[in-house]
């Protein structure tokens, strides 16, 4: 059975509400690594949507960031990112969401992202659009590098970080300006929505880029890694997504620079 979005939307919000009533307290922040963080409000949020996914499909997959895989009878699956943002709320800066995505044997199906800050709700189901708050989303209409705003991110691990910075510095020369927000999921929302117009990440987790991928998508972007495969759902989980024009150019630019 497929799941209704508008489901879905309801459990991104109730989790997105998790981390409003916690934003901006003290938090209990353990490290997965140097400086990769989780809160107790990343948690709160991951047992809350798997509470309600498993309630009403019990036998799906669930990829989720802090619990795991948890690996269901059917080839229905859902990516959950809990907390997307985490190192800015920690930080209490208010730049994070939750992304809820749902796939099955097809593909990515129903994606949508919740930034409770801005009580905005991104959301997309395959072949039939995307929305913010229920209104249609559009990519822009940039067509040089020079007009278009960038964003990207870095991982966490030093070698990860030191490899995306020659094309930080190759792209801010090229282009308006590369932003780095701190949120994947809120990245590729950006871009549905034409306020940036082209966002690219060396090394994600399906759960990152799930549900702002199928977004992206919809709103007309083209969506690939960075070696140009639409089949995103792979080690490294590279992304380059943005509107068309903006893509080949960007594409063409990574060819360019190795
Ligand atoms: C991170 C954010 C960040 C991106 C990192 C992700 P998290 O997710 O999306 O923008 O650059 O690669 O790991 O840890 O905040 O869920
Ligand atoms: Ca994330
Ligand atoms: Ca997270």
């Amino acid at each position: 059975m497929t799941p209704d979005v508008e489901k879905i939307i309801q459990w991104a919000q109730g989790a997105g509400q998790i981390l409003r009533e916690g934003y901006g307290k003290r938090h209990t922040i353990d490290h997965k690594g140097r400086v990769d963080l989780v809160t107790e409000a990343d948690r709160r949020s991951e047992a809350y949507l798997i509470e309600k996914i498993r309630g009403q499909f019990p036998t799906h997959t669930i990829f989720s960031e802090e619990s795991g895989n948890m690996i269901g009878s059917d080839g229905a699956c859902w990516f959950i990112d809990p907390l997307d943002g985490t190192t800015n709320y920690a930080h209490h800066l208010p730049i994070f969401a939750v992304s809820v995505a749902f796939a099955d044997a097809r593909g990515l199906q129903i994606g949508v992202v919740y930034d409770p800050m801005r009580d905005e709700c991104f959301s997309a189901v395959r072949g039939q659009g995307a929305w913010l708050n229920g209104e249609p989303l559009h990519v822009s209409e940039a067509r040089e590098l020079i007009q278009s705003l960038l964003v990207t991110g870095f991982p966490y691990d030093p070698a990860g970080v030191e490899k995306n910075f020659a094309a930080f510095a190759h792209f801010t020369r090229l282009s308006r300006g590369v932003r780095r927000l701190g949120a994947a999921a809120i990245d590729l929302c950006y871009v549905a929505a034409g306020r940036v117009d082209g966002y690219w990440e060396q090394s994600l987790q399906a759960y990152d880029l799930a549900a702002g991928a199928l977004i992206a998508r919809e709103a007309g972007a083209r969506v690939t890694s960075l070696d140009g495969d639409e089949n995103l759902l792979k080690p490294p989980f590279s992304i380059i997504a943005a509107n068309p024009v903006v893509h080949a150019l960007m594409l063409a630019e990574f060819k360019a620079i190795g």
